[in-house]
C-alpha cells in the first residue's frame, strides 16, 4: 500500500543578499535542502537554503541521506543531503497564485545502502506529470554525463492553490531529491501571453501559450557570451550558459562586450526580461560577405520528440545604428520563422533589446531542435550578417499535462567513467556538436559548404531519374517555364505563400494560361511533398479541384504547374481588395463548389485525403466563378477504409482555422477540414479575416465571435453589411447552423463534408424559393436590394 504523506511549508521564506539591488524581487522565494537538517547553510552563490528538518517527517516512510561522496564540481549545498522516499509523498508549498520557477536539484550519487541505479521515480507538480518513472541516474550517465541534474519548469499557481509538488516511487523502486527551489517570476514572462504574440511556425497566425501550460525549461543561452551566474540574472535566479557547444559548424563572429552600450529596455522588453550581459555580448556570422552568403549560423540542440516547444531569441543591435544595415532570415527546423529580421527596424534604434517567440512542433521522430540564421539580400542591406544575443527553448506541457518524456538508454560503461564526470550542467542533454577554435574554423566552413553542395547534388541526380505517371501529368522544360514566366518576373507574381511564388504565363503549346507554382527551396515544403502532390493531383480529375498541368524539376527547381484562374481566391471577393462584392446566391455556389470538392477530396477516388489547409486562399474561382479547391501540398492521405481514424502527424496549416481538437491533440481527422470549413463559412458571411489582430480581444478570432453571436442569437449582427437585406431568413438561419455545427469543439460531432455540402444545398433552395415568393427580389444576383420583405433579414 503506498503511503500518501504531506507536508505543508510555512515560512520558509529565505532570501538572498546578494540581490537586493535585482531589477526583480520574487514575492515568492524558497530553498528548500532536502535531507539537511541545520537551516544554516548557504550555497557557493551565497543564497541560503532552509533544511526541511527530519522531525517534521518522523511518521512518513522518507528518510534523510548524506551522499556518501561529492565530486569536485558538486557543491555541498544542496547537494550533500538528500532526502528518500519509499512512499508517494507531497509537498505543499504556501505561494501566492501567478507563474513560478520550481527548480529540482538531484545528485545521483552513492548513499549508504542504497543502488542508486534502481531508483525509478514519478514527480507531478499541481497535476502537472514533471517526470515519470525517471531515473536521474541514466539521465546523469548519458553522453555527456553530469554530475548532477537541474530541472526546471514553469508552472501558474491559480487562485486558491497551493504549490503541491509530489514524489511518486516506481513499484518496488524509491525516489530522492536534494533540494527544491521555488521562485516567482512577473506575470506573462513567459506563459499567459496576450493572445496573438507568438507565432506558431509553420502557420501565418498565432499560438496562445495559456498560463495552464507548464513549461520546462530545455536551454537558456547568453549567445557569444559567458556563463551568467544565478545571483547575476535579473533577480529570477535563472542560469544562462554560453552557446559554443551547441554552435554547428562555424561561428567566429563574436561581438566583443562594449562597455559603452547601455541596455535602453523598454515596456515591451523590460529591465527584468534578461541581464544586461545577454545584451551585450552577441554572435554574428563574421566579416566576410562571402563566407556568409554560403553557410548558416546554426545552433544544434536535442530535443525531447512529440512537443511543442517555445523559442524566444534575444536581440539587441550593439554595434549598427540604422535600419537595412543587417538584415537575415531565421530557419527552426527548416521552418522559415522570420524573413528579413532587421533588429534595428524591430527594436526602433541601437541598444535597445527586442525579443521574438516562436513554437514549433517536433515530431516523434525527431530529436533535433535547429535555429539558423541566414543573411537576407533582397533588400540589398550594407552587411551581408545576422546577429542573435540570447536564446530560450521550453519544452510546454503536452494536452493532458504532461512533460515527460522517457530515460535515455543506459550507457555500456557508465560506472568506470563515475569519478571523471564533467561538471555539472544546468540542462541535461546537452551534445557537442564540433569542438571548433578559433583558428580552424575558416576551412572548416569552406569544408562544409563544398560538403553539402555535392550531398545537395547527389540528391537532385536521384531525384531527377523519379517517374511520374507520363499520361497523367507532363514534365516541362525549365525553358518553358522561364519564358512564360519573363524569367521569373515579379510583375507575374499572381500569390506568395510559406511554399513560394505563384506566377502567371503561358507555356508554349498551351492553350489557356498557367499558375506557375515555384516551390521554395527554403520552405518546408520539400522533394517529399513535391512528389506527393504530383502524385496525387495526376490522379484527382474534378470539377471542383484544380488541375495540375505538368510539373519541371530541372536544376534544383520545384515547380508544379495548374490551370489558372482568372478569378483568383475566394479571399480577394470577400474583403481587403477593390473587387465588386459577391451577391449572395454566387457565395453560397461557391461554399457548395467547394464543399463539393472537399467531399471528393474525404470520400471519393481512391484515397481517403485530408486537405489539411482550408482556407479561403485556397478556393479558386474559374473564369465562370466555379470553385476550385487547391493546395494540396499539406494534404496527407489514407485508406477509405480509416475513415475518422485519426492520422497522428506533425502540425501543419493555418491558424484561425485550425481545429483546436487537432492542435490540442495532433489528430487528424477529415473533421479537421470540416472545422475550418466552418471557419470559410463564416468569412463568406461576414466577410473579415479569420484572424484580424486589430479588433478588440473578443472579436479577434472569427471562429469564436461567430459562434458567440449565433449563441446570443444575433447573427444579423456579423453579416457583411453589403448582404444586409438580401439573406432570406430561412437560409441564413440553416446556413449559420451548418457553420456553427462544423465548429462544434468536439471533431465527431461535427457533420461529415458531405452532410455539410446537402445542407449548404438545401440553403440555396430556400434562398431561391423566398426569392421566387417574393417577386420583388429578382434574381439575387442583381444590384437591387429588396427592403420590403419581412422573410428577409
Ligand atoms: C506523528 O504521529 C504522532 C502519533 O501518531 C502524532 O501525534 C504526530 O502529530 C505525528 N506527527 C506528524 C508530523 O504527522
Ligand atoms: C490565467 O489566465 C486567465 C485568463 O487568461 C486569467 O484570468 C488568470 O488570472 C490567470 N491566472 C494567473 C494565476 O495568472
Ligand atoms: C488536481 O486534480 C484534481 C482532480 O481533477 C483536483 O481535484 C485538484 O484540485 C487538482 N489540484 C490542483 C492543485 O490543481
Ligand atoms: C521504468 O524505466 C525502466 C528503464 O527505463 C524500465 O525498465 C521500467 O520497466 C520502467 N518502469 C515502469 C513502471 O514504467
Ligand atoms: C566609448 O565612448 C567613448 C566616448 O564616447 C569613445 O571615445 C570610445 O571609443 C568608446 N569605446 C568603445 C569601445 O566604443
Ligand atoms: C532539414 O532539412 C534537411 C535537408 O533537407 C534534412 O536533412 C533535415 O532532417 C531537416 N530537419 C528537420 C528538423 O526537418
Ligand atoms: C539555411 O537553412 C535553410 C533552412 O533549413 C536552408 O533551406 C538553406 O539551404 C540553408 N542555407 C545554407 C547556405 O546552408
Amino acid at each position: 500500500m503506498p503511503f500518501l504523506i504531506t507536508i505543508v511549508f510555512l515560512a520558509l521564506l529565505s532570501s538572498a543578499s546578494t540581490t537586493s539591488s535585482a531589477p526583480y524581487t520574487p514575492t515568492d522565494y524558497i530553498l528548500l535542502n532536502s535531507g539537511a537538517s541545520s537551516n544554516t547553510m548557504s550555497d557557493d552563490d551565497g543564497r541560503h537554503w532552509v533544511a526541511d528538518a527530519d522531525d517534521l517527517y518522523s511518521n512518513t516512510s522518507s528518510f534523510s541521506s548524506i551522499a556518501s561522496y561529492l565530486e569536485p564540481s558538486v557543491t555541498q549545498v544542496p547537494y550533500m543531503t538528500a532526502r528518500i522516499f519509499h512512499g508517494q509523498f507531497t509537498y505543499k508549498f504556501p505561494v501566492s497564485s501567478g507563474p513560478k520557477f520550481l527548480r529540482l536539484y538531484f545528485y545521483p550519487n552513492e548513499y549508504p545502502g542504497l543502488d542508486i541505479s534502481a531508483s525509478f521515480f514519478s514527480v507531478t507538480a499541481n497535476n502537472y506529470t514533471l517526470m515519470s518513472n525517471f531515473s536521474a541516474y541514466l539521465v546523469s550517465s548519458a553522453s555527456p554525463p553530469q554530475a548532477f541534474i537541474v530541472k526546471e519548469f514553469v508552472i501558474t499557481v491559480h487562485d486558491q492553490q497551493m504549490l503541491d509538488v509530489t514524489f511518486a516511487p516506481s513499484p518496488n523502486s524509491f525516489a530522492f531529491i536534494n533540494g527544491i527551489e521555488v521562485a516567482s517570476m512577473p506575470a506573462n514572462l513567459y506563459t499567459g501571453q496576450t493572445f496573438g504574440s507568438v507565432h506558431l511556425l509553420d502557420t501565418n497566425y498565432f499560438f496562445e501559450l495559456k498560463n495552464t501550460t507548464a513549461l520546462e525549461t530545455a536551454y537558456r543561452l547568453n549567445v557569444g557570451g559567458n556563463d551568467i551566474l544565478k545571483t547575476d540574472d535579473s533577480g529570477m535566479f535563472r542560469t544562462w550558459n554560453q552557446d559554443s557547444e551547441y554552435i554547428f559548424g562555424a561561428a567566429f563572429g563574436v561581438m566583443p562586450y562594449q562597455p559603452n552600450t547601455t541596455i535602453k529596455y523598454t515596456k515591451a522588453t523590460p529591465v527584468y526580461m534578461a541581464p544586461e550581459v545577454v545584451y551585450e555580448t552577441a554572435r554574428t556570422m563574421g566579416p566576410t560577405a562571402s563566407i556568409n552568403l554560403n553557410y548558416n549560423l546554426t545552433w544544434l540542440f536535442t530535443v525531447d520528440p512529440g512537443f511543442y516547444y517555445l523559442v524566444r531569441l534575444h536581440f539587441c543591435e550593439t554595434s549598427l545604428q540604422y535600419i537595412n544595415q543587417r538584415v537575415f532570415d531565421i530557419f527552426i527546423n527548416n521552418h522559415t520563422a522570420e524573413e528579413a529580421m532587421d533588429v534595428i527596424a524591430l527594436s526602433g534604434g541601437n541598444g535597445i533589446p527586442v525579443y521574438k517567440d516562436y513554437v514549433v512542433w517536433v515530431p516523434q521522430s525527431v530529436n533535433d531542435l535547429w535555429v539558423a540564421l541566414h543573411p537576407q539580400t533582397r533588400g540589398k542591406p550594407e552587411f551581408y550578417d545576422a546577429v542573435l544575443n540570447g536564446l530560450e527553448i521550453f519544452k510546454l506541457s503536452k494536452w493532458d499535462g504532461s512533460l515527460a518524456a522517457p530515460n535515455p538508454p543506459p550507457e555500456t560503461a557508465p560506472l568506470t567513467q563515475k569519478h571523471s564526470k564533467k561538471k555539472g550542467t544546468f540542462f541535461i542533454q546537452k551534445r557537442v556538436i564540433l569542438g571548433a577554435t578559433l583558428s580552424s574554423i575558416v576551412p572548416m566552413v569552406l569544408i562544409f559548404v563544398f560538403w553539402l553542395r555535392k550531398h545537395l547534388l547527389r540528391r537532385t541526380e536521384a531525384l531527377n531519374r523519379r517517374k511520374v505517371s507520363p499520361t497523367l501529368c507532363k514534365h516541362i522544360s525549365l525553358a518553358d517555364i522561364l519564358t512564360a514566366t519573363n524569367d521569373f518576373d515579379n510583375a507575374l507574381i499572381v500569390g506568395r505563400g510559406g511554399f513560394g511564388n505563384v506566377y502567371r504565363g503561358c507555356i508554349p503549346g498551351v492553350e489557356h494560361e498557367v499558375a506557375v507554382k515555384r516551390l521554395n527551396s527554403k520552405s518546408h515544403q520539400g522533394e517529399n511533398e513535391f512528389w506527393a502532390e504530383i502524385e496525387m493531383l495526376s490522379q484527382l480529375r474534378y470539377i471542383n479541384l484544380v488541375s495540375l498541368i505538368g510539373y519541371c524539376n530541372e536544376n534544383r527547381e520545384m515547380i508544379l504547374v495548374y490551370d489558372y484562374m482568372v478569378n483568383g481566391t475566394l479571399r480577394d471577393h470577400l474583403y481587403n481588395n477593390d473587387n465588386i462584392p459577391l451577391p449572395w446566391k454566387q457565395r453560397l455556389r461557391i461554399c457548395i463548389g467547394a464543399a463539393r470538392g472537399l467531399t471528393y477530396l474525404h470520400s471519393g477516388a481512391v484515397q481517403r485525403i485530408i486537405h489539411r489547409d482550408v482556407k479561403t486562399t485556397n478556393i479558386l474561382l474559374d473564369e465562370t466563378w466555379v470553385a476550385k479547391v487547391s493546395d494540396f501540398g499539406l494534404s496527407k492521405t489514407g485508406p477509405v477504409l480509416m475513415e475518422n481514424v485519426p492520422i497522428t502527424t506533425m502540425v501543419k496549416g493555418t491558424f484561425g482555422y485550425m481545429d483546436p481538437e487537432y492542435y490540442r491533440r495532433l489528430q487528424l481527422t477529415e473533421k479537421s477540414d470540416v472545422y475550418s470549413f466552418g471557419v470559410v463559412l463564416f468569412e463568406v458571411l461576414c466577410a473579415r479575416p479569420a484572424v484580424d489582430t486589430r479588433l478588440n480581444e473578443e472579436q479577434i478570432g472569427l471562429a469564436g465571435w461567430a459562434l458567440k453571436c449565433v449563441e446570443n442569437e444575433t447573427p444579423e449582427q456579423i453579416v457583411d453589411p453589403y448582404l444586409q437585406g438580401t439573406i432570406a431568413a430561412e437560409c441564413l438561419r440553416v446556413y449559420v447552423e451548418i457553420a456553427k455545427n462544423c465548429l462544434h469543439d468536439v471533431g465527431v460531432e461535427r457533420p461529415k463534408m458531405r452532410d455539410v455540402l446537402g445542407m449548404l444545398e438545401f440553403a440555396l433552395q430556400l434562398q431561391e424559393t423566398a426569392e421566387t415568393n417574393q417577386t420583388v427580389i429578382g434574381d439575387g444576383d442583381t444590384i437591387d436590394r429588396p427592403h420590403t420583405i419581412d422573410e428577409v433579414v
